[in-house]
């Protein structure tokens, strides 16, 4: 098993959503403490419905949800024995990663928690080694090893309690090395992934907002699981989020699955609990794109035969002697040549209408060497202008 080409859905939630500005709004917006540590005494969420999240997820195609149990602002959205900046302690009252994961459990949903190592709460979070620190609470410093403690009592909360998790996503990287904190996810939760942001290597990397058009091609040698969030500023609830467009979105993700990537994309629920109709709008046409690739981002296997491609830089995978044609970014025209290529194809077809193309071996006048022009496999009759708003994906099946 490896934890390769897997769609989910990243849930950041916590008592920042009354805020409506950002997850991180307390150290970015220079807020008071107490202002917003009592945040916690109106956290009251009666709509928060985790059927209704795991659902959108579901049905978007995705596999598996990765929810925010501790963030930086160190407020914990399970019922922990060891703190209680809790869940259970706002007049909401109820364990809401156990409901979280009952649903799951009774979906078919794969659960994965996210937990940050920054901690803006803990009298001793305070880690001058790493990012995203507030500032030192405690009158007599740092201690580092209690707060190990405090993280080894709370992962082992979160790896018994909440039954089977599907990856561990550390947040912010301490720059302590201490195994022992991964030794002890991987004795409780035998078969779980571990990313690269933690106390010890992991088994995965997390390319986070990475997307440049028209970067990057091949496959990715080291298991990795990329993130972004629909919308730019925020990865929690934002009233005025800028929303990503389905091009940009669609297009990260068929770049990143395409090489091989799992992918997390963010949504924010708000205060009440609901996932906002702008978010979850996001979510059901990416999935109504994604369902529309028919598995082809899942053929991580990367073609490496050299087609001489015409009209865009497509990553080219494979599947059961198939081969797709990747353009996250789109098409420049409405046909695409190759050089070069096995043999003549028997069909091919565009996912994104899920319609035949035509194809001819044929000499292209553009295309053209010693004054002459050369034959090239030429597919056409794409209706790219149509599909500007998504990544196009061809599959050519040969003879
Ligand atoms: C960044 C953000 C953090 C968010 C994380 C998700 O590290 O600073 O708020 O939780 O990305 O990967």
């Amino acid at each position: 098993m490896t934890h390769q080409n897997r769609f989910g859905m990243f849930v950041h939630w916590g008592i920042y959503a009354l805020t409506g500005v950002q997850e991180q709004v307390f150290a970015r917006m220079d807020m008071d403490r107490d202002q917003y540590e009592a945040l916690a005494k109106r956290f009251d969420p009666q709509k928060f419905d985790p059927d209704k999240w795991v659902l959108l997820a579901r049905d978007a195609g995705m596999e598996y949800v990765c929810f925010t149990a501790k963030h930086h602002d160190g407020f914990c959205m399970w019922d922990t024995a060891y703190s209680d900046y809790k869940i259970t302690n706002t007049p909401y009252g109820k364990d809401v990663l156990k409901m979280l994961a009952d649903s799951c459990a009774r979906h078919g949903m794969k659960l994965s928690v996210y937990y940050s190592c920054p901690d803006w709460h803990h009298p001793f979070g305070f880690n001058p080694a790493s990012s995203h620190q507030w500032k030192a609470l405690s009158d007599n410093g740092t201690d580092p090893d209690k707060y190990l403690s405090y993280v080894r009592d709370q992962v082992r909360e979160l790896c018994s309690n909440y039954g089977p998790l599907y990856t561990f996503f550390w947040d912010i990287p301490p720059k302590i090395d201490d195994p022992s904190l991964n030794e002890l996810i991987r004795s409780l939760q035998p078969g779980i992934f571990i990313n690269d942001r933690g106390y010890s290597k992991g088994d995965f990397s997390t390319p986070e907002r990475d997307y440049t058009p028209a970067s990057g091609v091949e496959a990715f040698t080291r298991m990795t699981e990329a993130c972004n969030s629909v919308g730019e500023q925020s990865w929690g609830y934002r009233k005025n989020e800028d929303f990503f467009t389905l091009r940009y979105l669609t297009g990260s993700i068929d770049r990143m699955m395409a090489r091989g990537a799992s992918y997390l994309l963010n949504v924010g629920p708000d205060a009440s609990g609901k996932i906002p109709e702008e978010y979850a709008s996001r979510i059901r046409r990416v999935g109504d794109w994604y369902k529309r690739m028919e598995g082809a981002l899942c053929c991580h296997e990367e073609d490496k035969f050299d087609y001489g491609v015409k009209g865009g830089v497509p990553i080219v995978t494979r599947k059961d002697g198939k081969t797709y044609f990747h353009f996250p970014d789109g098409l420049c025209s409405s046909a695409f040549s190759l050089r070069r290529f096995p043999c003549l194809p028997r069909s091919v077809r565009l996912l994104n209408t899920g319609k035949e193309l035509s194809f001819a071996y044929e000499p292209l006048p553009e295309f053209f060497s010693e004054g002459r022009a050369k034959p090239y496999l030429h597919i056409t009759g794409i209706p790219s202008d149509e599909l500007a708003s998504e990544a196009i994906v061809i599959e050519v099946i040969w003879r």
